[in-house]
């Protein structure tokens, strides 16, 4: 199916106050939805930028994601980006007869182009021209599932398309949609049709808001365990090592994206006791920043986390690249400096040699394979090392009657084991350090 710009029910809904947001939502998706294309993949690379062996690949995995089917390909260095088309003028020719010699009706940019650069490019190419973002956004519609996933990508897609509201009443044009009460957008309906998706924005921040707030409580109600977020570029192993870890059957598909949503799971750690381990979603190089902003309260979890394990997909060519870009998504969402440390996954497929290699890149990586159970226990004692280091374990002599100390021992700390004496019992226990402190100036315990 090419990609159709079906004819909204009239201008009424335009022009109605009250915002319809799922009328909205349909027209963007049918706006913007790349269904079943066939499409040329552009991309354009500045000097200096750091680029993979085949730089189109990943872009080629996005389409595959979305269902188009990719046709052709073009690539161009450049210094800096023509201002009105990205491309230069030659490559565009280029590009043009490549179109038209594969019968494309769709052409990706593996770049974020700028409204004016879309509608130019557009104008020359005669076929819809989308860029990374919008790809990924339309990847993140179809797989949303919960409310919040949905309201996120609903709000990224606003935004996203806010700057972009005439060149789609350009395509309606375009397309001889609509007859006399649409033959030109007006400013007047552009108008509306902004304000509305303003205001659908204002909402959408605030329900999402409210869910982050809820979300922040949730997470922190549960500090009573310690807890690991797995974190990491997009078809890594996140989901697989979850269920390999808490031995459930969660959703693992060989796509990019396959998780929008935390799912958290008790993890017996041996030697250590339970943690909770939580999924996320899978990072990629230049995330659009709508929907990182979007998914904050996805990521509250690897925000509250004790410790991230940033999951990574060994036997990729272009894994220390996607490395990097996971590290730059969590310095962007601002966590960091938190205690993380790097797993290299599917070593199962790895030639010894690339293992060698990347570890002495990265020499403190634990290498795994959540398929097929590598190296799980290497991992689960370096995560034990890692939560105890903070933690220490000793016997303390409290009061039987003192009910409430015992029940801050379990709620901040682990207890081993009880042994009762007629009017004290003797605690072995694991604790926070901080509680320490806190914990010596009960003048009756003896122990510390
Ligand atoms: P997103 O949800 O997109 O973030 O992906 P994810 O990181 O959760 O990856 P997922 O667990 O869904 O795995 C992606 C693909 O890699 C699946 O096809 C898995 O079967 C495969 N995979 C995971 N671990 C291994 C492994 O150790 N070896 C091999 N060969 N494949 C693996």
């Amino acid at each position: 199916m090419s990609s159709v710009f079906l004819p909204i029910d009239g201008d009424s809904n335009l022009t109605k106050e009250r915002f319809d947001a799922s009328t909205h939502a349909d027209r963007m998706t049918r706006l913007g939805s790349v269904v079943r294309e066939s499409a040329v993949l552009a991309g354009i690379y500045l000097e200096g930028q750091g680029i993979s062996v085949s730089p189109l690949d990943e872009l080629s995995g996005l389409a595959e994601a979305a269902q188009v089917r990719e046709v052709g390909r073009i690539t161009q260095r450049r210094r800096k980006p023509e201002a009105a088309t990205y491309i230069g003028s030659g490559k565009l020719e280029e590009l043009k007869e490549l179109v038209t010699a594969v019968d494309a009706n769709l052409v990706i940019f593996d770049n974020d182009l700028a409204p004016s650069q879309t509608k130019n490019l557009e104008e020359h190419l005669n076929v819809k021209v989308i860029d990374r973002t919008e790809l990924i956004l339309d990847i993140f519609a179809s797989r949303a599932r919960t409310n919040e996933a949905r309201l996120a990508v609903e709000l990224a897609q606003l935004e996203y398309s806010l700057p972009r509201l005439k060149r789609m009443w350009t395509h309606l044009e375009r397309q001889g949609v609509g007859g006399v009460g649409l033959r030109g957008p007006g400013e007047k309906q552009l108008e509306v049709d902004r304000r509305l998706a303003q205001k659908r924005i204002l909402d959408l921040k605030s329900e999402l808001d409210t869910i982050r707030q809820r979300r922040h409580r949730e997470v922190a109600a549960r500090k009573t365990s310690r807890t690991v977020s797995l974190v990491g570029y997009t078809n890594a192993g996140k989901s697989t090592l979850l269920n390999r870890l808490t031995n459930s059957d969660e959703y693992v598909k060989d796509q990019l994206f396959a998780t929008l949503d935390t799912r958290t799971r008790r993890w017996h750690l041996p030697g250590w006791g339970q943690v909770l381990l939580s999924d996320t979603v899978g990072f990629i190089r230049d995330l659009p920043h709508h929907l990182i902003a979007s998914f904050r309260a996805t990521l509250e979890e690897a925000n509250q986390a004790d410790l991230l394990l940033h999951i990574a997909d060994a036997s990729s060519r272009d894994v220390e690249i996607q490395i990097d870009a996971a590290f730059r998504v969590l310095t962007d969402i601002g966590i960091r400096e938190k205690d993380t440390f790097l797993v290299l996954n599917k070593i199962d497929v790895l030639e010894p040699n690339r293992l060698q290699t990347l570890l002495a890149k990265y020499p403190n990586a634990v290498p795994i394979s959540a398929g097929k159970g590598l190296g799980i226990e290497g991992l689960t004692v370096a995560v034990s090392d890692i939560l105890s280091k903070e933690f220490l374990e000793l016997t303390i002599e409290i009061p039987v009657s003192d009910g409430r100390l015992m029940a801050l021992l379990a709620r901040d700390g682990e207890i081993l084991s009880k042994r009762y004496g007629e009017e004290t019992v003797l605690v072995h226990c694991r604790i926070p350090q901080h509680l320490v402190g806190r914990l010596r100036q009960e003048k009756e315990i003896r122990g510390l």
